[in-house]
C-alpha cells in the first residue's frame, strides 16, 4: 500500500492548488497560534487586506470576528455553525490540524456559498417529509387496527380473565400466542392488543397463513428485490414484516404455516431480522402476535410444529374459552349483537323472548361466538317485528344440546351427564388459566380445595 506522502506526490500540485483556491468554496488555513498559512482569493471582497498580505497576520486582524483559532485551542472540529459575511449568513465547518496526535493548526471553510441554498434543500427535504408522511398515513390507514378492548363483551370470570392478560400483553413488546377454536374471538384480541400497545399509531399488518399457497409465503412475508426470479414484480416486493415496521404483525393460523418456513420464521424472531429474496439482511422492529384454532401441542408431538418456534411465540398465551363453558354471557352477548346489527339493518328489532333465550343457551356452540353473531342476524332478518321469538331461529336448535337421546337411551343418568359436563368444563378451565390451580378455582367461583377435590374425583 502507498503511504500518504507517496500519493500526495502523484498529484499535481497546481491541482492541489485548484482544490484549496476555487470560486465555489472559501478556505482559511491557520497555524498554531492563530496566524493565517492559507486563505483563498474568494475571501479578497470582504477583508480589509489583500490576500496576499493577509498571510502571517493573525486572524482576528483580518476578519475581526472569526473563530477558527478556537478551534486550536480546543482540538474539536465544529461543523454546521453559521457565520455572518458582509450581512449574509453562511454555514461554516472548522476542523482542526493534528500531527502526531497534536494540534498544528486549523482550517475553516464556508460549507455554501449562501444559506439561500441550504434553505432550498430544506425545503426540498420538508416537503418530502411531508410526503413521507402522508404515504405512511396512508397506509397506516390500510393496515390499522379494526377493534379495541371495548368491542369485546362479557363479564364471565373468563373472559374477563383473558381480557387481563391480554390488556398486560399490550404493555409489553413481547410475543403473544392466542388460541382458541373458531369464531372465538382471536383476531379480535390481536386487534385490541396492538390498539392498546404503544404502536397504535403504527401498522398493524394481518398475514392469514393458511390462505398464501406455500410457494408464495415466504415472498409475502419478507418481500423481494426486483429481477429476483422470471415472473417478479418489475420493482420487486415489499414484504409483510417490512410493512409492519415500528408497528404489529399479526400471523393468523400459525399452525397451517408450512415446516420450512417456520425455521425461517424462528431465524426472524431471534435475530428481528429480514432478508429479502435476492437482498441484504435488514433489521426490523415489530412486534408479533400469532393465533391458531389448531393444538399445537399435538402437533409438536406429529413433528408438524416445531418446538422452538412454539417456545418462542409462547411467551403470553391467551386461550379464548368456548362460548359452551361461558353461558352467562350469553345474554349480553345477544342483546349487544341486536343492537350492533340494528344500526345497519332497517329493522326495528329490539329484544328476543326469555323462550328464545333458553334455546341458545342450550346449544353447544360449536361456531362460537361467530356463530351466535350470524345466528342472531339470522334471526333479525326473519324477524317482522320487534322481538325475536323461537319460530326465527334456525329449526333444530330447539333440542338442547345436553339431552342427547343417544345418551339417555344408553341409560346415562342426569346425574352422569351433569359429571361428564362438569370434568369438560374443569378440564378446559385448567387449560386457560395455563394449568394454574388458584386461577382456575377462581374463574370457575369455587374454592381451591373444591376444585382440588374435583380433580381428584375425575382423576385429573
Ligand atoms: N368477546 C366478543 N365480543 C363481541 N363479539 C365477539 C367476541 N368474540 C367474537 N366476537 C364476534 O365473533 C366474530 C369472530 O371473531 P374472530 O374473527 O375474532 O374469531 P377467531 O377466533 O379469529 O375465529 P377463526 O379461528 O375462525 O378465525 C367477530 O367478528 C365478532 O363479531
Ligand atoms: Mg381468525
Amino acid at each position: 500500500m502507498k503511504n500518504e506522502n507517496e500519493i500526495i506526490d502523484q498529484i499535481p500540485r497546481d491541482i492541489l492548488f485548484q482544490v484549496l483556491d476555487n470560486p465555489y468554496e472559501s478556505m482559511i488555513i491557520v497555524n498554531k497560534e492563530g496566524r493565517i498559512l492559507f486563505i483563498s482569493k474568494s475571501y479578497e471582497d470582504f477583508i480589509s487586506v489583500s490576500p496576499e498580505e493577509a498571510i502571517g497576520k493573525h486572524l482576528t486582524e483580518v476578519i475581526p470576528k472569526g473563530q477558527l483559532h478556537t478551534v486550536v485551542e480546543s482540538g474539536r472540529a465544529k461543523i454546521g455553525a453559521t457565520f455572518t459575511v458582509e450581512g449574509q449568513p453562511r454555514v461554516i465547518a472548522r476542523i482542526p490540524l493534528k500531527m502526531n496526535g497534536e494540534v498544528i493548526g486549523a482550517y475553516g471553510k464556508l460549507m455554501f456559498w449562501h444559506t439561500d441554498k441550504l434553505g432550498e434543500l430544506y425545503k426540498k427535504i420538508k416537503s418530502l417529509q411531508g410526503e413521507i408522511k402522508l404515504f405512511k398515513d396512508t397506509l397506516n390507514q390500510i393496515y390499522k387496527s379494526n377493534y379495541g378492548f371495548e368491542n369485546i363483551i362479557g363479564n364471565s370470570p373468563l373472559i374477563q380473565h383473558a381480557k387481563e392478560i391480554a390488556l398486560q400483553a399490550a404493555l409489553t413488546d413481547s410475543p403473544v400466542l392466542i388460541t382458541g377454536e373458531s369464531g372465538t374471538g382471536k383476531e379480535m384480541y390481536a386487534h385490541s392488543i396492538h390498539r392498546a400497545s404503544k404502536r397504535r399509531d403504527n401498522p398493524f399488518v394481518s398475514v392469514n397463513c393458511s390462505s398464501i399457497p406455500k410457494e408464495l409465503v415466504e415472498s409475502e412475508l419478507f418481500g423481494y428485490e426486483p429481477g429476483t426470479f422470471t415472473g417478479a414484480l418489475k420493482n420487486g416486493k415489499i414484504g409483510k414484516f417490512e410493512l409492519a415496521e415500528t408497528g404489529t404483525i399479526f400471523l393468523d393460523e400459525i399452525g397451517d404455516m408450512p415446516l420450512n418456513m417456520q425455521v425461517k420464521l424462528m431465524r426472524v424472531l431471534q435475530e428481528k431480522e429480514i432478508e429479502k429474496l435476492g437482498g441484504k439482511p435488514k433489521r426490523i422492529d415489530f412486534r408479533l402476535i400469532a393465533a391458531t384454532n389448531r393444538n399445537l401441542e399435538e402437533m409438536m408431538e406429529k413433528k408438524t410444529f416445531r418446538h422452538d418456534l412454539y417456545y418462542r411465540l409462547n411467551v403470553v398465551n391467551i386461550c379464548l374459552p368456548p362460548l359452551r363453558i361461558m353461558k352467562e354471557d350469553l345474554p349480553v352477548l345477544v342483546n349487544h349483537f341486536i343492537k350492533e346489527i340494528r344500526q345497519v339493518m332497517p329493522k326495528d328489532v329490539r329484544s328476543i323472548s326469555q323462550e328464545s333465550m333458553g334455546v341458545l343457551i342450550g346449544h353447544s356452540w360449536p361456531g362460537n361466538i361467530r356463530e351466535l353473531r350470524n345466528l342472531i342476524e339470522g334471526a333479525m332478518i326473519r324477524c317482522k317485528d320487534t322481538q325475536i321469538e323461537i319460530d326465527h331461529l334456525p329449526p333444530g336448535l330447539g333440542n338442547p344440546s345436553w339431552v342427547r337421546l343417544a345418551d339417555t337411551a344408553s341409560g346415562i343418568t342426569l346425574r352422569g351427564q351433569m359429571e361428564k359436563a362438569e370434568k369438560a368444563i374443569i378440564k378446559e378451565t385448567l387449560k386457560i388459566a395455563g394449568q394454574n390451580r388458584s386461577k382456575a378455582s377462581k374463574i370457575l367461583g369455587i374454592h381451591r380445595t373444591g376444585l382440588y377435590q374435583k380433580m381428584k374425583k375425575y382423576g385429573m
